[in-house]
């Protein structure tokens, strides 16, 4: 087994520091922060070198058109929500969406999570401001709290170390879901089946049958359904807050290289991705497979640029864009952004967000995204890289286990009015189980239409 030893972060990254970073917590008490930071560079990896390895390699196959990829997971995980049921209802999702998804796309599904560190948020506005009073942001559970008072919005570094220890009991419990049995796929068939039976979802019956139709006949062939019992999962989050990052990032034994041990996949946000910016330096120099999010806003020129400098070798499962259009933008968008990544000649991993292009408020004061939309982004997506002669490579939603009222529409028609009934999140707008599975039903559909 590869082993990866704790490195000193100013060592490993000597010139970072000096480079500007976008979207950083103000922290109140430099030497609190320093604490810490040393502090986190001597905990244990949360995910080892070689796995991240793997997980390149999947991503290379995606970039390829022989995977797809699946990630999934909320927009702000939160230390209150990391409980077991709210695990086990996220993954279990996740699972249900990568069944319907192997078999519209008939290739291996690649499921990353977006869990196990999605703790820090980049913001728009640095402060909030209601009834006249002003305070900072909320910048995700890992720097502040939610709660609109000066002491639960000042950032504590404390929440540094709180958020790596929710990341490892989140993950080690992911682990023990999908190795232990929980992801075994005639567990998450009978699951699938229940969704179709609700009367709402009559829709997809069609879809349903064929898919237990071939369950049947993988049975009769004698199928290893024993094997089947486990699958490979994957953590991704934001990398955003670079005193987390940094002393995360370690060197491995086998091969000198460096790894951010944080999570098996990071990438950098739409906030964050400035060329002669300290986050695009920070991934530049790590191992793992890494992604960015692009929005119609990329001009062809810079893209080209940052394939130079995070891809400079072209190595196919290293670089994934994750682009983030729009509904009414994509199609005309994502064209010239294709050629541009195609002159370079590097084979990335191309990954639909159609959720961040898609946010709104609704009449009735909520951030808000319609089902409708990201439907049709991805759509968008599929018709823009079949007539470019690329590969459609995977999705990445904002989703949750629970029956949450956030997003509008979906075949249970969420409406207005509905939204203040469960309305949850603490940053963007999360598709609920119900509307996470008609997505995965119709991706599937979208899929299978090659
Ligand atoms: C996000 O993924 O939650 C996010 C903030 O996305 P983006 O960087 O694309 O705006
Ligand atoms: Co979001």
């Amino acid at each position: 087994m590869t082993t990866t030893t704790p490195a000193e972060p100013k060592s490993v990254l000597p010139d970072a520091t000096s480079l500007p970073a976008a979207q950083q917590p103000e922290w109140p008490d430099a030497t609190a922060l320093a604490s810490v930071v040393e502090q986190l560079a001597t905990y244990p990896p949360l995910v080892f070198a070689g796995e991240c390895d793997d997980l390149r390699d999947r991503m290379a196959a995606a970039a390829a058109g022989e995977a797809f990829v699946l990630q999934g997971g909320d927009c702000a995980e939160t230390f209150v929500s990391a409980t077991a049921d709210n695990i086990r209802d996220r993954v279990k999702t996740i699972l249900q969406m990568a069944a319907v998804l192997t078999y519209g796309a008939s290739v291996p599904v690649v499921k990353i999570g977006r869990m196990a560190g999605q703790y820090a948020k980049p913001r728009s506005s640095t402060s909030e401001t209601r009834e006249g009073v002003t305070l900072p942001a909320y910048r995700g559970d890992m720097v502040n709290d939610f709660e609109f008072t000066p002491e639960s919005r000042t950032p504590d570094p404390q929440r540094l170390i709180t958020g790596y220890h929710a990341a490892a009991s989140t993950l080690n419990l992911v682990r023990a879901f999908t190795q232990g049995g929980f992801a075994d796929l005639r567990y998450v068939h009978e699951w699938n089946r229940g969704f179709v039976a609700n009367s709402a979802n009559a829709r997809y019956e069609g879809l349903a049958r064929d898919i237990d139709k071939a369950m049947k006949f993988m049975a009769a062939c004698g199928a290893d359904f024993e094997a089947m019992r486990a699958t490979e999962f994957w953590s991704a989050h934001e990398a955003l807050l670079l005193d987390y990052e940094r002393p995360m990032t370690r060197v491995d034994s086998r091969t000198g290289d460096l790894y951010d041990t944080s999570g098996h996949f990071v990438w950098i946000g739409e906030r964050t991705r400035q060329l002669d910016g300290a986050h695009l330096d920070f991934v530049s120099r790590i191992r793992n497979p890494i992604g960015m999010k692009v929005s119609d806003k990329a001009q062809p020129d810079e893209l080209r640029r940052v394939i130079d400098l995070l891809d400079p070798n072209r190595e196919p499962g290293r670089l994934t864009l994750i682009t983030r259009m729009g509904a009414g933008t994509i199609r005309d968008a994502l064209p010239p952004v294709i050629e541009a990544v195609q002159s370079t000649g590097a084979v990335v991993t191309w990954i639909c967000d159609p959720m961040h292009g898609n946010t709104f408020e609704s009449t009735t004061g909520y951030k808000t995204r319609r089902f409708d939309d990201v439907v049709n982004e991805v759509e968008g997506f599929f018709e823009a890289h079949r007539a470019m002669g690329s590969v459609p490579g995977g999705i990445h939603v904002e989703l949750t286990g629970n029956d949450v009222t956030e997003c509008l529409g979906g075949a249970t028609e969420i409406n207005d009015e509905d939204l203040n009934k469960r309305y949850e999140s603490v940053c963007d707008p999360r598709l609920n189980h119900q509307q996470s599975l008609e997505l995965a039903f119709l991706v599937a559909e979208m899929l299978s239409r090659d």
